[in-house]
């Protein structure tokens, strides 16, 4: 069977790169996909934007895909999978209501104090006043987030009444983050160490992915401002067994009820965003889909077929589905452009991507296109070298030592990803 892949990213790279490994599966279609994706065996690219539901569909049609994995946001909330299915197009993934989850964060906060999911107090507000009246009635710092969808860089921590007048200011009149910004959710700020838990949802059920963690902040010891992503890996030491459980009953479960509950239940890759705080895990925010970069790494150590395993949650037989991980760590490590998160220069040669690497490390594109034959920058996360290795500290010296070997012109990436779980030696992870 075809399979098609919708994004451009690392993780679409991935996916692509698992669905390419199935037996059950000719070729996979990448739209519109990266320089990774169009020299991956077994994968082709489809110029087709990913926003552009008719062309999507029509692409489907003609190409007989026989499933969808949808890998951002935007798509999904903007009703891909809804379109898909009254076209009888199957398609993994969440509908527009269901989006809401990721799609708004004022949502999501009703929504977690309505079924009772514990996470940071908040207050939504459309004023700077307000705003500010609120943010002093917390206390600082406080965490400013625009409502709507901000690719990942909607979110500003700000520690006095300036700056969060400014950001404030910024966000509610649209100069920052356009209509996104018109709601600002304000909340407390919270300590602690961040897990990624991700799992597949059938609308009512989950079956959990192996456990993961990123690195959010662009600079080295977890400084500087937000970014998509520094790097991850899996599995996440700090994720025991009994967190594990918790994180099921007392996170996923109630969002997958609530969902239902509320009329939208929820199908496709359902990640929470968790502070482990002193007083107990708070829901940071909900993903309605895989993590990128954490899917690089997850996927490294996936031994199941994603495909057949996609299809039987679609299906309805979530439960007589087993994954099976690779025991090794996997961990990623994002090279990005000079200038991310803001502004970068795209079109860059990328050098050290001749040599083939070695089973236990997979290079992973993200912002790459190909020009002629030579492989050059296309974003702010270029690429995500990700190994495997039998401890976070072997990977992640495997996956430097590599990262060394591959540059281009302003290129910068973070030695230390992983930091957390090798200082601490933990030995006590789950899956
Ligand atoms: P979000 O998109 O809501 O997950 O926010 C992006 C990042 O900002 C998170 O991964 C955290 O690192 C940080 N962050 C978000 N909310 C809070 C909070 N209430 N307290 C502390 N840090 C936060
Ligand atoms: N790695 C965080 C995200 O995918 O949003």
């Amino acid at each position: 069977m075809k399979v098609l892949i919708i994004g451009s990213g690392g993780r679409e790279h991935a996916l692509a790169w698992k669905a390419a490994c199935s037996d059950k599966v000719s070729e996979v279609l990448v739209a519109p996909g990266n320089a990774g994706t169009a020299l991956e065996p077994g994968v082709r690219n489809a110029t087709v934007d990913v926003d552009d539901l008719d062309s999507l569909i029509s692409l489907a049609r003609a190409e007989q895909i026989e499933l969808t994995i949808v890998g951002p946001e935007a798509p999904l909330a903007a009703g891909l999978v809804d379109r898909f299915s009254r076209a009888g197009l199957k398609c993994f993934g969440p509908s527009a209501q269901a989006s809401r989850l990721e799609s708004s964060k004022a949502f999501a906060k009703d929504f977690m104090g309505r079924h009772g999911i514990p996470t940071a107090g908040h207050a939504v507000v459309d004023s700077v006043e307000e705003g500010l009246r609120q943010a002093r009635a917390m206390g600082y710092p406080v965490v400013l987030k625009a409502d709507g969808l901000a690719a990942g860089k909607g979110v500003v921590i700000v520690d006095d009444e300036a700056a969060a007048k400014q950001t404030l200011a910024d966000m509610l009149s649209g100069a920052a983050f356009g209509a996104a910004g018109s709601r600002v959710v304000i909340e407390e700020f919270l300590v602690g160490e961040e897990v990624s838990f991700i799992v597949l949802a059938d609308g009512g059920k989950a079956l959990p992915l192996a456990s993961s963690q990123d690195h959010k902040r662009r600079d080295e010891g977890d400084l500087g401002p937000n970014t998509g992503g520094m790097g991850a890996y899996s599995p996440a030491p700090v994720v025991t067994a009994e967190l594990y459980r918790q994180l099921l009953a007392e996170v996923i479960e109630p969002a997958l009820a609530g969902m239902r509950a509320d009329g939208c239940p929820f199908t496709g890759f359902l990640y929470a965003g968790v502070m482990l705080t002193p007083g107990g895990p708070r829901v940071l925010e909900f993903n309605v889909r895989f993590g990128d970069p954490e899917t690089q790494p997850i996927l490294m150590r996936l031994q199941s077929d994603l495909v057949e395993t996609l299809l039987a949650v679609l299906d309805g037989r979530i439960d007589q589905i087993t994954l099976e991980w690779d025991e090794r760590t996997a961990l990623g490590i994002v090279m990005a452009a000079g200038g991310y998160p803001e502004d970068y220069v795209k079109g860059k040669p990328i050098s050290g991507l001749d040599i083939a690497p070695p089973e236990t490390v997979k290079v992973f594109h993200a912002g790459t296109r190909m020009d002629g034959e030579q492989v050059v920058t296309n974003g702010g996360r270029v690429l995500c070298v990700t190994a495997l290795g039998d401890s976070v500290a072997q990977a992640q010296a495997h996956a430097l030592e590599w990262t060394a070997r591959i540059g281009f012109e302003d290129g910068f990436y973070r030695a230390d990803i992983g930091h957390r779980a090798i200082s601490p030696a933990r030995t006590d992870g789950h899956d």
